[in-house]
């Protein structure tokens, strides 16, 4: 993860191996900021003309490298697109370009520019957009590597304050987006792990370990305890595994809080499916299904790390979903933390039975916001695509907020309905409710209609990351394949909200 400094110094004195300026696009060609127009004299070039041979049209994430010469400290200047109109979402994709581009390192200096942006961004949104950007695009997943590719050395990252750009607003910025973006990354370690080193006993410590690392509260829920307690889908989902399933509860209670979340996250370390067992093909990306659980996790440690003001539950529900001779079977029936029954129609359904439990015990301790985060239903997917989470709930001011919040830091939600008709899908013949919908009509409303079940009269809302959580492209622009720790910067974002 690179360090980020902050320096008063100009683009020709500092001293680093690569100089980075923005500019943005207009009518097919670079607009140049006033921090790169100023280099035309020092580097004794035309910077507009060197761009033009080179093709650079300022394309969001397009980046030019030209050679300084002697003329300037740092011995390349790399000029990075931030496309046309651009605000500080594309000054955010643009700050991940620069350090993809700069990865050799050792370090880079990022002139944060003042104008250029279109909207209301002040130098700190923009040093935040650039630090946020910067950790989150220098992201490579290399716990298994036994060598580190060469490419990939970005140690510093300094700030310089471009014209028009507070430099003390610049230096200030730092703090905040470097918390929230290592706790993104956190998230996508997580996600990123190989199942086998995160079943759920290993996950849970591991998690409970870092949270108390960053000052909250843990409690492992073991099977023990969770058969006891009445958990019986997160119990059912796990008996099949030779690893028993957990529920770790964190809390973060800082003094004075006068608003009480509880974040409830989808922890399913492999989804094989069960006995309804998936495919090949369908069973290569399932080490992600725990990522609604890593979102909530690290959503929670950075609100921590921040110190805002506002009491955070965090419930993850872990199980690992396996077919064997002690798996649920199909037509079973689990009863839930709420006494709720429902019949497993199909064992691959196996998130909204543990959320169940989770977003049931949750509501017993009457919070302000009940907020759930889970790779839920193939069909999000097939609705929204890998860019766009569904959000639904039964809050219309609650789920407003998590929009404002997603908007506010470049995530994309979209709201599904839960209509009251949709309901008759999960009846079933001999339980309160069945964990399939009807066939392949509105899966992922069918998985939010389950759920709103176990809410209790609490304001409620639920994420389906099923899509965006995980990356198999590697064309996203804030992050290469794999894990994304979407959700992660909205829910802070939603949380230092309540505290505002
Ligand atoms: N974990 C999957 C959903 C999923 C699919 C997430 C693809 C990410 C990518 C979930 O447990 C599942 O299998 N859901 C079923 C539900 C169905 C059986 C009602 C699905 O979507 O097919
Ligand atoms: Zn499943
Ligand atoms: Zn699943």
């Amino acid at each position: 993860m690179p360090q980020f400094a902050f320096r008063k110094q100009s683009p020709t004195a500092a001293d680093v191996a690569v100089v980075a300026v923005f500019a943005a696009k207009s009518d097919d060609a670079p607009v140049l900021g006033a921090d790169a127009a100023a280099l035309d004299k020092p580097l004794k070039i035309s910077l507009s003309d060197e761009l033009t041979h080179l093709g650079f049209k300022g394309d969001a994430g397009q980046t030019a490298r030209i050679p300084t010469r002697g003329r300037a400290t740092a011995p390349t200047l790399l000029v990075v697109g931030l496309g046309e109109d651009p605000d500080v979402h594309a000054l955010r994709k643009a700050g991940a370009a620069v350090a993809r581009a700069a990865a050799k390192g050792p370090d880079v200096a990022v002139v944060i520019p003042g104008d250029l942006l279109t909207g209301e961004a002040d130098a700190v949104k923009r040093a935040e957009a650039v630090v946020e950007g910067a950790t989150l695009g220098a992201y490579t997943y290399t716990a298994h590597k036994t060598k580190t590719p060469e490419e990939r050395n970005l140690g510093e990252v300094v700030l310089l304050a471009g014209a028009g750009a507070d430099a003390n607003a610049v230096k200030g910025a730092i703090k905040r987006p470097e918390t929230i973006a290592r706790a993104v990354c956190l998230a996508r370690d997580l996600v990123n792990e190989p199942p086998a080193f995160k079943r759920p006993p290993a996950l849970a410590d591991r998690v409970a370990s870092l949270a108390k690392a960053s000052g909250l509260k843990a409690k492992i829920h073991d099977e023990k305890a969770l058969e006891q307690g009445g958990f019986g889908g997160i119990v059912g989902v796990g008996q099949g595994s030779s690893a028993p399933p957990r529920l770790v509860e964190l809390t973060y209670a800082p003094a004075r809080a006068k608003t009480h979340v509880v974040l409830a996250g989808k922890g399913i370390t492999f989804d094989t499916g069960g006995v309804s067992l998936k495919p090949t093909s369908g069973m290569t990306t399932m080490k992600m299904d725990m990522a609604g659980a890593a979102t909530v996790f690290a959503a929670a440690i950075a609100v921590a790390e921040l110190g805002i003001k506002v009491k955070v539950t965090v419930l993850l529900a872990l199980a690992e979903n396996m077919p064997s001779g002690t798996a649920i079977r199909v037509s079973d029936v689990l009863t839930h933390r709420n006494g709720t029954t429902s019949e497993v129609m199909n064992t691959d359904a196996e998130g909204r039975l543990v959320l169940a439990d989770a977003l049931a015990y949750g509501a017993e301790s009457s919070p302000d916001a009940l907020i759930d985060v889970a790779t839920l239903t193939g069909a999000q997917i097939v609705a929204l695509g890998s860019r766009v989470a569904a959000l639904m709930g039964s809050d219309d001011d609650l789920l407003a907020a998590i929009e404002h919040a997603a908007g506010a830091v470049g995530e994309s939600v979209w709201r599904l309905p839960l209509p009251k008709e949709y309901r008759e899908h999960l009846d079933s013949e001999v339980a309160d409710l069945k964990n399939t919908g009807k066939g392949r009509e509105a899966g992922t409303i069918a998985g939010g209609l389950f759920l709103k079940e176990f809410t209790g009269d609490r304001p409620w809302a639920h994420l389906d990351i099923a899509g965006p959580a995980f990356d198999e492209s590697g064309n996203g622009p804030l992050q290469g394949k794999g894990a994304t720790g979407m959700g992660v910067r909205t829910l802070v974002e939603y949380i230092d909200g309540l505290a505002r």
